[in-house]
């Protein structure tokens, strides 16, 4: 199975796809963590993506479409994949029909996680991530067990530097103008799942597996 994660900043892209993931066995892709992993280790990538990011704006095209198109090709990817944070543009949705195209692959549901606004700003602002394995925690809807640690593998938790009032203003921005049209791009390829992301993490995951399974 391929699938597509659709949503905006806090939408929960990253906490279903893990759920996916592990549930449907799916390599799970998400272009923030690829660029976060490069900026730890320093490397020229994350350098770039960092003066992009740090400003709530996409990483150019030119970088993040081929980092994609390399990332699927690794063995992990070959029985399937969920991407989480891609494509963002139209022009990423256009270059992924290319990529997969040329490889003879299909994507099977584009699932788009509705959630409004309030609550978006609501769920990035009490966000904590673990540095080990990014599995992300919220202060008030998903606490860790022991306070500033992850309960998957003991890392310890920090909040992303764009999770600031400011940052979060400026990635929705750029949300609603270039990577909402998305929406529409998919409901006429016919392959578009919407779902309700307003409920609890457990609730939109069970609907989610439902959906998929039948
Ligand atoms: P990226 O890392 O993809 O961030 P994003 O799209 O802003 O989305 P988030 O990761 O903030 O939200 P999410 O939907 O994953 O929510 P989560 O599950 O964590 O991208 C970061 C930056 O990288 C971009 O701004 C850009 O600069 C660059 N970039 C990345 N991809 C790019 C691309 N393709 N092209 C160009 N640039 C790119 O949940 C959020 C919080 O809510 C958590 O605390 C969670 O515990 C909580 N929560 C989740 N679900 C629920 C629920 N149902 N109920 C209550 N709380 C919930
Ligand atoms: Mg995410
Ligand atoms: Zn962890």
């Amino acid at each position: 199975m391929r699938l597509i994660l659709l949503g905006a900043p806090g939408a929960g892209k990253g906490t279903q796809a893990a759920l996916l993931a592990s549930e449907f066995n799916l390599c799970h892709v998400a272009t923030g963590d690829l660029f976060r992993e490069a900026q730890n280790k320093g490397t020229e990538l994350g350098l770039l993506a960092k003066s992009y990011m740090e400003k709530g704006q996409l990483v150019p095209d030119s970088v993040t479409i081929g980092l994609l198109s390399e990332r699927i090709k690794e063995p992990d990817c070959e029985t399937g994949f969920i991407l989480d944070g891609f494509p963002r543009s139209l022009v990423q949705a256009k270059a992924l029909d290319r990529i997969l195209a040329e490889a003879g692959l299909l994507i099977d549901y584009v699932i788009y996680i509705k959630v409004a606004e309030a609550e978006l700003i609501r769920r990035l602002g009490g966000r904590w991530i673990c540095r080990e394995c990014q599995a992300p925690y919220h202060t008030v809807t998903s606490p860790p067990k022991k306070p500033g640690k992850c309960d998957r593998c003991d890392g310890e938790l920090y909040q992303r530097a764009d999770d600031n009032v400011n940052t979060i203003k400026d990635r929705l921005k750029v949300y609603f103008d270039q990577t909402e049209p998305l929406i529409d791009y998919y409901q006429k390829k016919q392959n578009l799942l919407q779902i309700n992301g307003e409920r609890g993490i457990d609730k939109v995951g069970q609907e989610l597996v439902a959906m998929l399974e039948s």
